[in-house]
């Protein structure tokens, strides 16, 4: 007895100071298919698995069909191909400040290596030593305009879980995307034709169908299906929050938090707003002559998507949902960069008189205003370079008499004030945190650019205490490791990053309080 006792000892001993065996590259059982992967830098990674049927051929324009059962293994070794995406053209940075395309070609501007239509897959990252029977938070990604699901931030992410002491396991999704064209609306397959096959919104419907798959599947990789977290920036925060609005108070327990940077439900209106466009595409094409124009469309070519009302899926206008509290109530954090709008003007330089101003206003965001609003607007957002964006830069980088003045409108009419809305809607629905990243205020033009708080990391251990404990001041044991307070209509507290890398602190969201409360008002009259 003593013998086999110090024979188990010994034998155990071995095997656990022995050198790891090579068992060949880790695998998941998903039903009764085995898929591998493989590990790389300290973590391991499934990548391109497929989670619906291919939107192709009769399936272009549809939603996504479920998958059935996996039965043949899979090797999850390369990302799978983005879905078609638009260029980043007017993002192109003018050729006075060469130096800054280094900057934004280096955040912004991800083109795609490979695309195709077929690109429903999603990607697993998760720490190298986690097993089927750990049960770690889940982060799941969904992209914004600039990056798809292969990305580098989950890889700093998720070795920053392990380094907390509060391991993640991160998911991304791809999706029939969404875009933002030259002058900032938002790209459509949005028309009556649309609306009455009831295909509308197919990209929010991807994302859904990802999140469906992640219950289903995540703890075969370690993941808790209880504990997961949505993330996205820009289009991929704005997406999020309106799967937030999807289904009323329910989340059909698909997630359990929302972490949104940089993106609020924008006020878009009916799905047939987007019929001058979608007519355009099909003047375009060889479909004009059709009589089932979205029939030849799903046989002539690639095209993008947003989010609009459409009357079954996204019931009604997101600002609606959310006045009438049709919006699931979990905890979020939700939070902008100071200067969103700089990036997105570059492309209007040559918008230089005020009167060009005027109209550029009106054409792009309000067509339906009567003047009165409109110079309501132009007055709120004055030419004078110390009131623009990047804000608080005094008289610099007034690259144009209206580029400052641009910046600032778009920034704010898109992000800013979306944001204030949405979370002083919710304040005492459901716990909110909100930030504002100052960070790279000093970068001539861009300031603290739309993305820069997502190149930087800048979010990364708020949002893995976030996913962790619901709360992105808490580390692993509970204790409070940052003055963060939560946002309230009486206390709208900012987490603030100074410019520079000062210690964040805490300031108010009441900057710009006339003109974006303003704007807000006018887009629940005016939507895009
Ligand atoms: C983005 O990348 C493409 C391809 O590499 C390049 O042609 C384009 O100039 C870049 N755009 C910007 C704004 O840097
Ligand atoms: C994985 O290993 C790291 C470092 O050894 C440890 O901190 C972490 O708790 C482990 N994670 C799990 C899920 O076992
Ligand atoms: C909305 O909730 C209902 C009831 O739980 C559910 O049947 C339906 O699938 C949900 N819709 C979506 C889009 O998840
Ligand atoms: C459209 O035209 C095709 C033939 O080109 C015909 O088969 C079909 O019935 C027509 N559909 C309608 C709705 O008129
Ligand atoms: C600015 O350029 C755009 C795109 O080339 C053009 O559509 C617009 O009319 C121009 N605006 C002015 C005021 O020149
Ligand atoms: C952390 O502590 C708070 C009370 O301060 C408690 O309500 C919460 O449930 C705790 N969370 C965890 C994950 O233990
Ligand atoms: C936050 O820090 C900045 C710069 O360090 C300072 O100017 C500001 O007064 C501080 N605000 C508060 C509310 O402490
Ligand atoms: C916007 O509407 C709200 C509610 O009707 C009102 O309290 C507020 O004064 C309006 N803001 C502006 C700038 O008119």
């Amino acid at each position: 007895m003593l013998i086999l006792t110090v024979l188990l000892t010994l034998a155990m001993a071995l095997v656990l100071t022995s050198p790891v065996l090579d068992l060949g590259p880790p695998t998941a059982m998903l039903d009764s298919a085995m898929v591998s992967g493989l590990n790389d830098d300290g973590l391991t990674k499934f990548l391109g698995i497929r989670f619906a049927y291919p939107p192709i051929g009769d399936r272009r324009f549809r939603p996504p069909d479920s998958l059935p059962p996996y039965t043949t293994s899979i090797t999850a070794t390369q990302y799978g191909p983005a879905c078609p995406q638009q260029s980043a053209s007017f993002l192109h940075v003018p050729n006075i400040i060469d130096e800054l395309e280094n900057v934004v070609d280096k955040v912004l501007n991800h083109t795609e290596k490979q695309e195709s239509e077929d690109c429903l897959t999603i990607n697993v990252i998760r720490p190298e030593n986690v097993t089927s029977s750990d049960k770690l938070p889940v982060v799941l990604w969904i992209f914004g305009v600039f990056v798809s699901s292969n990305d580098d931030n989950a890889v700093a992410l998720v070795q920053r879980s392990v380094e907390l002491g509060q391991p993640v396991v991160y998911a991304a999704m791809n999706y029939r995307g969404t875009q933002l064209t030259q002058n900032l609306a938002f790209g459509f397959l949005a028309s009556q034709e649309v609306k009455d096959a009831d295909v509308g919104n197919l990209g929010l419907r991807d994302q859904r169908e990802a999140m469906r798959w992640v219950q289903k599947y995540i703890s075969a990789f370690g993941g808790d299906p209880n504990k997961v977290t949505l993330w996205g920036q820009s289009a991929g925060a704005i997406s999020i929050s309106l799967q937030m609005l999807i289904n009323g108070t329910e989340t059909n327990d698909l997630y359990r938090a929302a972490f949104m940077q940089s993106g609020a439900p924008i006020p878009v209106g009916s799905i047939t707003g987007g019929q001058k466009y979608y007519d355009f595409l099909v003047s375009e094409t060889e479909c004009s002559e059709s009589n089932d124009t979205l029939s030849c469309l799903r046989n002539s070519l690639n095209l993008v998507w947003t989010p609009r009302a459409d009357g079954t899926y996204l019931k009604e206008n997101p600002q609606y949902l959310v006045e009438h509290n049709m919006v699931a109530g979990v905890p979020m954090v939700s939070g902008n960069c100071d200067d969103e709008g700089t990036v997105f003007s570059f492309s209007s330089t040559n918008i230089t008189t005020p009167e060009q101003f005027k109209k550029w206003v009106k054409e792009i965001y309000v067509p339906n205003a009567p003047d009165g609003e409109l110079n309501q607007i132009l007055n709120l957002y004055p030419q004078t370079p110390s009131y623009g964006s990047p804000f608080d830069t005094g008289s610099l980088n007034d690259l144009t008499p209206q580029f400052k003045r641009i910046a600032a409108f778009q920034g704010d009419v898109v992000f800013q004030a979306p944001r204030r809305y949405f979370i002083q809607r919710r304040s005492g629905h459901q716990k909110i945190w909100s930030y504002l990243s100052m960070r790279d205020k000093y970068l001539p033009y861009l300031g603290s650019f739309h993305a820069s708080d997502l190149s930087a990391g800048l979010l990364n251990d708020y949002l893995i205490r976030f996913a962790s404990m619901l709360d992105p001041t808490k580390d692993k044991d509970n204790n409070t490791v940052v003055n963060w307070p939560e946002y309230t209509t009486e206390s709208p507290n900012l987490y603030t990053f100074r410019p520079f890398n000062s210690d964040p602190n805490i300031t108010q969201d009441t900057y710009r309080d006339q003109a974006i409360s303003q704007l807000a008002n006018l887009s629940l009259i005016y939507p895009l």
